[in-house]
């Protein structure tokens, strides 16, 4: 393993280390360095410091690896933390800022006192509430405030032949391409389309091997006019929708406008398949868009064709 593969090892099993810790706990949360991290930072420091004195290649790439990370845990631990191509700068700032910390502090002393690592660290803590709360909102941590641990927020997937049953699909007519926003880690629905022959393609912010597989937030993907034969989410963006508009700091706005564009992105025939229902858009759809979509609800779900 190169020294740069090792020391994104050592990183990100410390952010992994304090995951279940609340950042917004208002008594005393202890975040703790993991071993390998103190025996680096007090004995070996000299690895970090090489990364420096190479070129910026390898400490971007610590950086980098260090910051996604970061956001799988934050992501994965409640999936209504959300991320934006823009926050990603940030947080690596962030990285970057703490690792001058503690290359200065070698610098001037020749090593690494547990006193000036904690300091580095509860400071990196600190910076860490306050991108999330820039970047997400304070309402979502209301709750994070009450236990030195975070609250368990649920974020099931479905088998692809229940999706199929809620989002009420026709599945040996659907129109091509596909895309399933919010498809999952398994993306379990676009496995099965692409059995059984369909051009699909799945999105989520989540890592996939998969070329079908676009990873990105939905916010950031531009969905263009009238290219979508069929698009389906199934508990994710609706969902996500829903949670927005019902949050005081939510960003709903946002959720209206990337809503129009998917509608747009359909081709004319195409549907748009979704659970659950977002009522208060439906309306807007209805009565503003007479004549060129035509919306059905079908049990907990809602189609919509495109007429022209
Ligand atoms: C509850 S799961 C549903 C997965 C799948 N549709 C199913 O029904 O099995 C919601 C999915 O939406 C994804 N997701 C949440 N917010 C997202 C965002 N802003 N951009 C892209 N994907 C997102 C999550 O990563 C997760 O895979």
């Amino acid at each position: 393993m190169n020294n740069t593969n090792y020391l994104i090892n050592i990183m990100e099993d410390q952010i992994a280390f304090n995951k279940n810790k609340s950042l917004f706990f208002e008594g005393r949360t202890i975040f703790e360095t993991s071993n390998e991290m103190n025996d680096l930072l007090m004995y070996h420091f000299d690895k970090v410091q090489n990364l420096f004195a190479k070129d910026n290649i390898e400490l971007n790439k610590l950086i980098l690896a260090s910051s996604e990370k970061t956001m799988e845990v934050f992501q994965n631990s409640n999936q209504y933390i959300s991320f934006r191509d823009k926050d990603k700068i940030i947080l690596q700032r962030l990285y970057k800022d703490i690792l001058i910390k503690l290359k200065t502090n070698y610098l001037n002393t020749g090593s690494l006192s547990e006193k000036v690592i904690s300091e580095c660290f509860n400071e990196h803590y600190r910076n860490l509430k306050e991108f999330l709360k820039i970047t997400n909102g304070k309402n979502l941590f209301e709750s994070y405030k009450l236990s030195e641990t975070i609250p368990h927020v649920v974020c099931e997937e479905y088998s692809a032949e229940l999706q199929i049953k809620i989002l009420g699909l026709d599945i040996e007519n659907l129109e091509e391409p596909i895309i399933d926003i919010g498809c999952g880690k398994e993306f379990r629905l676009v496995k099965l389309l692409r059995e059984k022959g369909y051009e699909a393609y799945g999105l989520d912010r989540i890592n996939s091997k998969e070329d079908f597989i676009i990873k990105s937030n939905w916010m950031d993907y531009n969905f263009k006019p009238t290219k979508w034969g069929t698009i389906v989410s199934h508990m994710a963006f609706s969902n996500h929708f829903n949670h927005h508009h019902l949050r005081e700091d939510g960003q709903y706005v946002d959720f209206m406008k990337k809503y129009l564009e998917i509608l747009k992105s359909l081709k004319v025939k195409g549907i748009l398949a979704y659970a659950p229902k977002i009522e208060v858009v439906e309306e807007i759809v209805k009565n503003h868009y007479k004549g060129v979509y035509k919306l059905e609800k079908k049990g907990l779900s809602i189609n919509i064709t495109r007429f022209k």
